[in-house]
């Protein structure tokens, strides 16, 4: 029987594209640049299957442009913002991702952002690195303390739920907002807030674990800052749609948001110049998921996806 062909987009992991090259006629972009519009558009009439990242972009009008050989997309990636899903489903390409596998790391990395900020990790790290640092005083870098602090959480899926384990184990009080209110067993003691609003008057640290949707776009805004606590450190490693970013400067300049870590920007590659002037900005370059465990995890969840599919099953992610 021929092998489906398969387009991989990106350099996933090594595990990863051993598996796939044994059980696919693979294409592998091993220049590992994002592929564009018009290489999805040839993909489509190229190729059975894809496994895209979320820097390939299937919106409403590549995916008209599709030819009809493209039976699949299986994302390497559990955020799908980047495809448009409607347009996809109606030309009968079936859509998955890669839940689960990530949440972990990506708890790991807002754990860093959010200790990172909260105690001056760029000031400090810069005044070491420079040969700056030549005094010392109680009164040097004093930062802010997450033991014994509330840590707002909006978006309790796996990801927020895997945060929300880390945070109490540094001794935090958990609230969360969520569509629904989790079951005790996976709230944990975690305080329900049935509005956004109720939550972030309480959100001394926010973290911020939810899908990027036209309702979630710039949800943490020039109102909703307000809202927070007097210097509240702020958390993204989700999607950078969720901040307004101008409304983050204003608030950092005003001392407002006294600190923010930030692992996904608006404009990624390159993120936010605007945000380099301010030390209180922790920043990383949208790598939560980006440890090797997870990545052989996500290639394997995708080929997992593939493998059903192909069999004539449901994938487990199917969306
Ligand atoms: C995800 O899986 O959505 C991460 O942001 C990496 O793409």
């Amino acid at each position: 029987m021929t092998k489906p062909r398969l387009w991989i987009t990106r350099r996933l992991s090594d595990a990863t594209l051993e598996r796939a090259a044994r059980d696919y006629d693979v294409v592998i972009n091993h220049d590992d640049q994002p592929g564009t519009a018009e290489q999805l558009i040839a993909g489509s009439a190229d190729f059975d299957a894809i496994i895209p990242c979320h820097s390939e972009h299937f919106s409403a009008d590549v995916v008209a442009q599709f030819a009809n050989r493209l039976k699949i997309v299986a994302n390497h990636s559990v955020g799908v913002d980047h495809c448009n899903l409607p347009a996809l489903k109606g030309r009968g390409i079936a859509v998955t991702n890669t839940p689960d596998v990530l949440s972990d790391a990506t708890a790991e990395l807002a754990m860093l952002l959010m200790l990172g900020a909260a105690r001056h990790a760029v000031a400090g790290d810069k005044i070491v690195r420079t040969g700056a640092w030549d005094s010392w005083s109680p009164a040097f870098m004093v930062g802010k303390q997450v033991t014994g602090a509330r840590i707002g959480i909006i978006g309790m899926g796996r990801v927020g739920r895997a945060f929300a384990t880390k945070a109490r184990g540094f001794g935090m009080e958990i609230h969360y907002y969520n569509r629904s209110e989790l079951p005790a067993d996976q709230a944990q003691g975690a305080v329900y807030h049935d509005n956004v609003e109720s939550l972030l008057g309480v959100a001394d640290f926010l973290s911020l674990h939810c899908p990027a949707t036209p309702e979630t776009t710039d949800l943490m805004n020039t109102e909703q800052l307000a809202l927070l606590p007097l210097g509240a450190v702020i958390v993204n490693t989700a999607r950078g749609a969720l901040v307004d970013e101008d409304a983050l400067i204003i608030a950092i300049k005003t001392g407002h948001v006294a600190a923010a870590g930030l692992d996904c920007f608006k404009t990624e590659p390159g993120g936010n110049p605007a945000f380099a002037a301010y030390e209180n900005i922790f920043m990383l370059p949208h790598i939560g998921s980006a440890t090797r465990q997870t990545r052989d995890a996500m290639g394997f969840r995708a080929l997992d996806n593939l493998d059903a599919f192909f069999a004539g099953k449901t994938p487990r992610d199917l969306l």
